[in-house]
């Protein structure tokens, strides 16, 4: 019987696939398509200490290959998941990760302590949100600052396990990853979207009403294997690895790289069960190579 559990920052997860922050909701929506708990965990929707509306419309744009968005990190705040999203999601089977940004330091610490009192499995430390003035990408391009902010989190988060989440939008990703570890991360989840812009030609107007988004979608997946790569060789901490996947091959190539688990995203706004498919996919290749457990794929590539 092949072992499809892994581990995630001590988490037991009992397949490697999440579903990532922002693109599932708070599960309702897709708690109608299938049972939830046959996730491995429910990324939420990334909150803020207060309720925001994000950015104003439009704010998704479609690419050959994938999606630009700049939601501007919309969600209820932090109270309103507490008290109506958190118990429809403790009715699964599954581990829930909450995402959370912050104007400043001291909102992250504010935000890991009302999140851990309440028993979640696993805190996302969003430093990478490419589509905010304040904290977002400004404190996920300065390791300085990603070491503040994630120094704070953990010391607010009560044993609760602490990952942070990347930019790729740095000349190297190593240095950011290497200055969360130094500060105390548990985990590390890479990579959040890219930067990027799509113009209409007729109108000379972007598409998008904040001028520029992140990028996610197919396109993005050799970037984001080839982060985790880089950084699963300069830290020794687990990752989750995501970006573009779609299909179990798509997932293997993070493991490979070096991620313990991975998230699926923008591939649920096309097909809400791709997170199943990815999991199945990824078991029938791990049983075709005659492995022991999906576990084994991780930092399995021969490079050249
Ligand atoms: O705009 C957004 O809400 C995106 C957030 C993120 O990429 O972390």
């Amino acid at each position: 019987m092949l072992d499809l559990s892994v581990k995630l920052a001590g988490v037991t997860l009992k397949n490697p696939v999440v579903v990532a922050s922002g693109t599932f909701g708070f599960g309702r929506e897709y708690s109608q398509f299938y049972d939830l708990g046959e996730l491995g965990g429910i990324c939420a929707k990334g909150l803020t200490l207060h309720p925001r509306t994000g950015n104003p419309a439009p704010r998704i744009a479609e690419t050959p290959m994938g999606i630009l968005n700049s939601v501007g990190l919309e969600n209820p705040g932090v109270d309103a998941f507490l008290t109506e999203e958190l118990p429809f999601l403790r009715q699964f089977d599954t581990k829930i990760i909450t995402n959370i940004s912050g104007n400043t330091p001291e909102e992250y610490g504010i935000l890991c302590e009302k999140l851990s009192d309440a028993g979640v499995d696993l805190i996302e430390v969003n430093i990478s949100c490419p589509n905010v003035k304040a904290g977002g990408l400004a404190y996920g391009t300065r390791p300085d600052l990603a070491a503040e902010v994630t120094e704070t989190a953990k010391k607010h988060a009560h044993g609760v396990p602490v990952m942070v989440k990347l930019s790729p939008n740095v000349t190297d990703i190593t240095e950011i990853a290497r200055a969360a570890e130094g500060a105390g991360a548990d985990a590390l989840s890479l990579i959040n979207t890219i930067r990027g812009m799509r113009i209409d030609p007729e109108t000379r107007r972007p598409i998008l009403r904040m001028n520029t988004g992140g990028l996610s979608g197919p396109a993005v997946l050799p970037v984001a294997v080839r982060m985790v790569w880089e950084v699963s060789q300069a830290v020794p901490l687990p990752i989750l690895g995501m970006g573009g996947v779609s299909k179990g091959t798509d997932a293997a190539q993070l493991m490979l790289a070096g991620a313990s688990a991975v998230a699926v995203g923008t591939a649920l706004f096309a097909d809400p069960f791709a997170p199943l498919k990815v999991r199945d996919g990824l078991a029938e290749l791990a049983e075709r190579q005659g492995l022991p457990s999906v576990a084994a794929l991780t930092g399995g590539v021969k490079p050249w």
